[in-house]
């Protein structure tokens, strides 16, 4: 089994090349299902999820082609099976993206209900409310979720929780429905709106992506396109938080400064330097850093992605940090871990009451998630001695090249597969 060897202590220093979101790849690749043209999509990352979502797509008869790493070349003409089912598709949330784009292609799909998650029980009543709005019938049996209609026709839906997912599959289902659809408290990440231009370039009429309200007119087919994926906040925001956590000096390159706002001010707020280019922002961190109240909110908001890495910080600052988790309701599953490296933290419902500590110690922990992966690897890197990651293939899901990245940065990580390139590791970082 793969895991991360670190040995913690030295501050990260250097310049980090941001690449494309992961969740706006995931929704991209499944409304490149919507037409039968052929779709150029650049600065795809190469993630796990986004690799299996590329791998189903062929399982039902797309045609994907590589062009390089980071850009693929689709055609879904040939696509013959609207069934989509599998073990590793099972395992990913992003898999119920193919119900909204092929209910809007085909009018049908069937697809497999992810299993349960480690965050939150994670519930898509709204993306079958939305689906039921435009005169989709939905049936859920035996792990699979179907969803079909005659004709789906615009609708005026009102969603109770401004949902990401369930924003983005109304969004490719209402984008080929007859006539207007108007979607109300819409998510407004950047991710969201990343879709709807990419569904603009196809042809869509969609308006307002961003806002809380969009209006779709549909229209009867989507044709070809080439398209750039926007930089990954969420990558960004973490290597950020792993120079301040590390008391380093990095910059992270190719991304867009207003989708990072609400994590470059906490920086600033607990005493970092921060600095913003047109593409790059900077962060430079020394000495005691202070604490800060934090609550997790939907996009303009602190988002949820970076409440662990932010959690991973604060420990090391000065007084005591408050983080509210409002999105999810089970996030502070890795603070198990961090408390095992000498962190400060009570949890006490969703919200967690961190003391700092002026160090953190290595240890061996688990990467619970994804997100909670990436911050346990960042207090790793920040602690006293070494430290092994288990269950790097969470951090994988969402991180390109992670630990390869983190190395350019002067990082101690390598990732290995055996007790004896532990050893080899320990005995040359001594
Ligand atoms: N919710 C419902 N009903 C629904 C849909 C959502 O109750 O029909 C609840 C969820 O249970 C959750 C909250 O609403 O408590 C927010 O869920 P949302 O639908 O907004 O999240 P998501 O679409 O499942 C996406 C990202 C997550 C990210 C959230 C919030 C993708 C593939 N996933 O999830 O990303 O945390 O939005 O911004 O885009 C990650 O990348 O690590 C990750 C978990």
């Amino acid at each position: 089994m793969e895991q991360y060897a670190i040995s913690g202590g030295n501050p990260l220093v250097g310049e980090v090349e941001i690449g494309g979101a992961k969740n706006a790849a995931l929704p991209i690749l499944a409304a490149s299902l919507m037409t039968d043209e052929t779709v150029l999509i650049e600065n795809m990352p190469d993630v796990r999820d986004t690799n299996i979502l590329l791998g189903a797509m062929e399982g039902i008869g797309a045609h994907v082609e590589r062009i390089d790493r980071h850009t693929v070349k689709m055609n879904a003409a040939l696509v013959h099976d609207l069934y989509m089912d599998g073990d590793s598709l099972r395992k990913i949330r992003a898999s119920y993206y193919f119900l909204g784009a092929l209910l809007g292609r085909f009018k049908k799909a069937t697809v497999v209900l992810p299993g349960g998650c480690d965050i939150g029980c994670r519930a898509i009543d709204q993306h079958i409310k939305g689906f039921k709005a435009l005169g989709a019938s939905v049936q859920i049996s035996h792990g699979m979720i179907t969803a079909s209609a005659e004709r789906l026709v615009g609708s005026h839906i009102y969603l109770d929780i401004a949902s990401v997912g369930a924003t983005i599959n109304i969004l490719m289902a209402a984008a080929l429905a007859e006539g207007r659809t108007i979607l109300e408290n819409a998510a407004k990440e950047p991710h969201v709106v990343d879709l709807a231009n990419f569904l603009n370039s196809m042809g869509a009429d969609i308006k307002g992506a961003g806002t809380d309200v969009i209006r779709i007119r549909g229209v009867e087919k989507l044709h070809r396109t080439e398209y750039t994926i926007i930089p990954d906040q969420i990558e960004a925001g973490t290597f950020l938080f792993a120079a301040a956590a590390t008391r380093g000096d990095v910059t992270v390159k190719n991304v867009i400064p207003k989708h990072l706002e609400s994590i470059s001010a906490k920086l600033v707020e607990i005493g970092c330097q921060v600095w913003e280019s047109d593409d790059a922002v900077r962060v430079a961190a020394s000495g005691e850093l202070g604490h800060t109240y934090v609550k997790t909110l939907a996009y303009p908001g602190f988002p949820t992605d970076m409440q662990p890495q932010i959690v991973v910080m604060l420990g090391l600052s000065g007084g005591t940090s408050i983080v509210t988790e409002s999105i999810f309701e089970n996030r502070f599953r890795y603070v198990e871990e961090l408390i095992r490296m000498g962190a400060n933290i009570k949890v006490e419902g969703n919200t967690a009451i961190i003391d700092g500590v002026s160090r953190y110690t290595g240890a061996s922990i688990n990467a619970p998630d994804l997100r909670a992966g990436a911050a346990l690897v960042i207090a790793a890197l920040a602690a006293e001695g070494s430290s092994v990651v288990d269950d790097i293939r969470y951090i994988e899901r969402g991180y390109e090249d992670f630990h390869l990245k983190l190395q350019k940065l002067g990082a101690k990580i390598e990732k290995v597969q055996s007790e004896r390139e532990l050893r080899k590791f320990a005995l040359k970082t001594g």
